[in-house]
């Protein structure tokens, strides 16, 4: 939820940051803004909608800047709602990514002292508060006076007119400084400066940073504290389209490399996964949201069939309503970005109540690592389109070697199925390369209005995911459903107007699935069933997508590649923004 940037250095920042931004955009795209500190003063721009051109940027010839891009919480999309935000004398300007929860004690009190708000944001308070503190003492004691009168989460960047620094804090919101040879980056996310550095220090909660042309110093608790500069592996073509009309089918195209590079990392002789980790567990409860939730659901599947260990799979934003964990219980937190607000919580509680939790995250140094006690990587690189693709295949093989390292199965077995993860890969290509039998799919069904997404055990979250890929770049309403419950309610929607797409799985979910299609195709419902090659569905369905063969148990992997590119289809044909959906960000920092 909103990228924030800010640089110091030896470019021109209106630029910098106009980039930077770009490349934060998947965080929130409603409005954004940007303020240049020239001489003695500020040089504002803001504007609604996405970031602009760099090429339209002129703001100043200067090195010293900070900006925005929002997803709007406290207050809607507007020119004056977007950030930075000022203080009355418009010397300070402030950009934010969080909430604060007290700014309305806060504000109450700064107008009683004659402060004049513009805006209806949380944000505004901590311009004013700074201003407020800066009567008594200079900008840097007054922003770390700020910092213990601020509560909920937040990282900030100010930046006073005159002054050659940037002040950043970092508190439950993530932040990142980019270091490069004289010039410094502050980002909310990596890729935001991947293309000046990659030498990049990970700020903890607390840290207040204080930047300027020399370098920059940080501060926990009032004292000075090293943090080690850290090499990412990623490169900037990473983070771009490479080609690719969306990054969302440039990510998609990738889940090949994105599993091989998950294997060579896990899968070696043995799965490199740290059994010892697990020890004296006796249950697991994963916590997650939105795709990396539908990632949990297989995950609970997997663990309990292979290592016959009980999990429980909540929302984040559910799990404080339900009761805590038991003791030996293993908190697993999985989380692409690392940052999502609920599942940071929920696994926090876990930690509280003493449990051992284990983060399945793809960003490194991310919030979720620091608060885990051991962390599996995903190997996806950086994913850009808002909605999860590759990290979400990524998450599925890491949960395919975890429950295996874990799993009670003959060595025989075990080798087979590893076997066939060492050719998935392979198989994922296949479904890539006919991706043009899908793109027709979708031109028969890009029309509707409804979608149902049906499956049965192992192929029920993949039916989730595939309804929550179609609805958030299409707005089609789909819903996934377990195929045995249609009776109980949603059968009354079907009809012509709702096909309903069935991954079908030739496990002993098989039978019963077949006696669903029956029971849908009475009811006038078009069904496309997406299957493996070396099954016979054609008289149970109106259209099949095709999956490479094999063992049923890793259709998750398969069929999910085909949905993906389903729904990108589909979505391209409506003429969607794919990948930034309206009113979604990826990275949901705020409760
Ligand atoms: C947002 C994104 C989803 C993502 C979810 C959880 O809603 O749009 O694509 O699945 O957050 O994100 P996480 O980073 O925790 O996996």
């Amino acid at each position: 939820m909103c990228g924030i940037v800010g640089y110091i250095g030896f470019r021109r920042a209106d630029r910098v940051i106009v980039s930077s931004l770009k490349r934060l955009e998947y965080r929130g795209y409603d409005s954004w803004g940007l303020a240049i500190s020239d001489g003695g003063e500020l040089k504002v721009f803001k504007r609604v909608g996405g970031i602009g051109s760099v090429d339209d940027i002129n703001l100043a010839d200067s090195g010293i800047g900070v900006g925005h891009t929002r997803w709007a919480t406290h207050g809607k999309p507007s020119e004056v709602n977007a950030h930075p935000h000022m203080d009355c004398s418009g010397k300070i300007a402030v950009v934010h990514n969080g909430i604060i929860s007290n700014f309305q004690i806060l504000r109450e009190e700064l107008e009683r002292n004659g402060h004049e708000f513009r805006s209806e944001t949380d944000t505004e308070v901590i311009p004013h508060l700074i201003e407020e503190y800066m009567k008594s003492r200079d900008f840097e004691k007054a922003v770390f006076k700020v910092v213990d009168e601020l509560e909920g989460s937040y990282a900030f960047v100010a930046v006073h007119a005159g002054e050659d620094k940037l002040v950043a804090c970092r508190y439950k919101s993530p932040l990142i400084l980019g270091v490069g040879d004289g010039e410094i980056f502050l980002a909310s996310d990596v890729p935001a400066v991947l293309e000046y550095t990659n030498r990049v220090v990970y700020l903890e909660d607390g840290d207040v940073v204080i930047v300027d042309k020399n370098g920059f110093e940080i501060y926990s608790n009032g004292k000075r504290v090293e943090r080690k500069a850290e090499l990412v592996p990623w490169s900037i073509e990473d983070a771009e389209k490479g080609g690719y009309e969306h990054f969302m089918l440039k990510e998609i195209h990738e889940n090949p490399r994105v599993v091989e590079d998950t294997l060579i990392e896990y899968l070696r002789d043995d799965i490199e996964i740290d059994a010892g980790f697990f020890a004296g567990i006796s249950d697991i409860l994963i916590v997650a949201c939105g795709t990396s939730y539908h990632a949990g659901l297989v995950g609970k599947y997997l663990i309990e069939k292979f290592a016959g260990i009980p999990v429980r799979v909540e929302y984040a934003s559910e799990f404080n309503y339900h009761p805590p964990p038991l003791s030996r219980t293993l908190v697993i937190g999985i989380t692409q970005s690392g940052e999502t607000a609920d599942t940071l919580e929920a696994m926090r509680r876990g930690k509280k109540l003493g449990m051992k939790i284990l983060a399945i995250t793809n960003v490194l140094g991310s919030t979720a690592t620091r608060v885990a006690d051991y962390t599996v990587y995903t190997r996806a690189g950086p994913e850009i389109g808002v909605a999860a693709t590759k990290t979400f295949i990524a998450q599925l093989i890491v949960l395919y070697l975890i429950a295996l390292k874990l799993s009670a199965v003959p060595k025989r077995e075990l080798e087979e199925i590893l076997d066939q993860l060492r050719l998935m890969p392979q198989k994922i290509r296949q479904i890539l390369d006919r991706e043009d039998e899908i793109l027709s799919l979708a031109r028969r069904y890009a029309g509707y209005e409804n979608i149902m997404y049906v499956g049965r055990g192992i192929g029920y979250p993949v039916a989730l995911e595939g309804a929550l890929k179609l609805k958030e770049i299409s707005y089609i309403h789909a819903e996934g459903y377990p195929a045995g419950e249609l009776k109980h309610g949603p059968f009354a929607l079907l009809g012509e107007k709702t096909p309903v797409v069935a991954c079908v799985v030739k496990d002993e979910t098989f039978e019963s699935m077949l006696g669903n299609l029956k029971e849908i195709k009475a009811r006038d419902s078009k069904i496309i069933a997406v299957c493996d090659e070396d099954v016979e569905i054609e008289a149970f369905a109106d259209d099949v997508i095709r999956t490479p063969a094999i063992d049923p148990i890793l259709a998750p992997i398969t069929h999910s590649v085909a949905l993906q590119l389903f729904a990108y289809h589909v979505a391209r044909l409506r003429g969607c923004e794919i990948d930034k959906p309206r009113n979604l960000a990826k990275s949901v920092t705020v409760e």
